[in-house]
């Protein structure tokens, strides 16, 4: 049992209180942050003539052999310590002596993991975002290769009108391109630095908060720092942004599960995302889009879970806290996993083209074009409406599509029908013909792509 504190107390802690109380098992996560953050604290402190320059040197170099013992697995991280602070406090001691005591100087433990959580959601947010370039990388691939990849789009989950499968994934370029720059926007927004706060009141040393802040990447320090050691807010927008990532993937698994159906055979998933089953030779199944679309309750409820455990907290640090980090890490890794087997699924993925454009020409899909056909021929709106789904009827009666009907047939229901009205109402034509900015024809996805290209660009580190 190795604790920072105990000078007050008479007795032992209770083994149960120790092991109920201790974070060692999950805060070890951010072992590389804690010494990140003391390096920073440490080199500010002899800036500040509040320790010297050999005092510093000395904890500087014990935080590195620190380091680098427990890389090479020579130090272990166990649970004879409360948590990670306790960790390299107490071997800094044992390595370099008196220095090392004076490493917590002007610091508490409430800034000290204020900040180490700080930092390492800082980097899981520019890792989950790149994990979302890899993403809309392989979905603009597929674009490209798709522009005239002819496809039912569906309402209801019926077929309504004809589209491409470079619009269908620009759908989810889309989703995804606002999802980086959510957590663009919430980098900014987090980055700013804690560390200087103290338990909650500042502290009487002369410390500089600006160059500790600016050492460790931030645009500045806490401007309060009673919300600096209590501030939780930053990785509860950051939880809703991986919930809302979890949810478009959630949908997107949802539409490779149906395509992926003996019924739909729109796609076919790489044998090495997929798997069968113990008893039926015959199945290969869509485990991993199941797998992601389940795993999305798992992260809501760490966002859930946070945001319950902050609601009733009074300024400043609470124990509560410590409650902030298992669900918000395993969020982390269930996200970025998610976000790369997927990326990996989608893009070894095959798209049987055949069978899409087959089933995009059967269930009137171009009804319509027929409607709007005919409003060109001077029928009004509302009217053509009418005629459309009488020969629509006439069609499911007979079990054919409307292309099929013969231009007399066409012309009983309705005269203005001519010749033309074939190729008006071709796959072709109703997706070529939609051109306005963000519809289905190939020019207007082509230009979709040039912004796509351009966002990507951008965004890449
Ligand atoms: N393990 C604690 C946490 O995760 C560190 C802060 C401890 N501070 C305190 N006042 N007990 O929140």
């Amino acid at each position: 049992m190795a604790q920072l504190w105990g000078g007050r107390f008479q007795k032992k802690t209770d083994d149960l209180v120790y092991e109920f109380n201790a974070s060692i098992t999950f805060d070890k996560t951010f072992f590389k942050e804690d010494l990140e953050g003391s390096r920073a604290h440490v080199k500010m402190l002899a800036k500040q003539g509040i320790i010297t320059e050999d005092d510093k040197n000395a904890i500087l170099e014990g935080l590195d052999s620190i380091e680098k013992d427990v890389d090479s697995g020579k130090l272990e991280i166990t649970t004879e310590y409360e948590d990670i602070h306790s960790f390299v406090e107490a071997n800094l001691i044992d390595r370099v002596g008196e220095p090392g005591k004076k490493l917590h100087t002007g610091r508490s433990r409430n800034d000290q993991v204020a900040l180490d959580m700080r930092l390492y959601t800082r980097s899981q947010v520019d890792y989950t975002k790149s994990q979302l370039v890899n993403l809309l990388n392989v979905i603009l691939r597929i674009m490209k290769e798709n522009t005239t990849t002819i496809m039912p789009g569906f309402t209801h989950l019926q077929k309504a009108q004809p589209i491409t499968l470079a619009h269908h994934m620009g759908a989810y370029f889309e989703m995804f391109r606002r999802d980086v720059l959510r957590l663009i926007d919430i980098r900014e927004r987090m980055n700013y630095c804690p560390l200087g706060s103290g338990a909650l009141a500042g502290t009487t040393y002369p410390l500089d908060r600006d160059f500790t802040a600016k050492e460790l990447g931030f645009t500045a320090p806490c401007d309060n720092s009673m919300d600096g050691v209590s501030d939780r807010d930053y990785l509860i927008e950051y939880l809703s942004a991986l919930s809302t990532i979890m949810m478009h993937l959630s949908r997107f698994s949802e539409e490779v599960i149906i395509w992926n159906s003996n019924e739909y055979r729109f796609v076919e998933i790489d044998d090495g995302f997929s798997t069968g089953s113990s008893i039926m030779p015959q199945k290969k199944n869509p485990d991993i889009a199941e797998l992601v679309r389940g795993k999305t309750g798992r992260v809501y409820g760490a966002l859930m879970s946070l945001l319950t455990t902050m609601k009733g907290i009074p300024l400043a640090y609470n124990k509560d806290m410590q409650e902030d980090k298992e669900l918000a890490f395993d969020a982390m890794r269930t996200t970025n996993g998610c976000i790369q087997l997927f990326s990996g699924m989608l893009d070894t993925m095959s798209f049987n083209k055949d069978n899409m454009y087959r089933s995009s020409n059967e269930g009137f899909t171009n009804a319509t074009d027929v409607a709007d056909y005919l409003v060109g021929k001077g029928v009004a709106f509302r009217d053509a409406h009418g005629i459309v789904g009488r020969i629509v009827l006439e069609c499911i009666d007979k079990k054919i599509a409307i292309d099929d009907m013969s231009l007399d047939e066409l012309k009983a229901i309705c005269p203005a029908f001519e010749e033309d009205i074939y190729d008006a109402i071709s796959m072709e034509t109703c997706v070529s013909k939609r051109l306005t900015k963000g519809a289905c024809s190939k020019t207007s996805m082509e230009e979709a792509i040039a912004g796509y290209e351009g966002f990507i660009k951008s965004v890449a580190d």
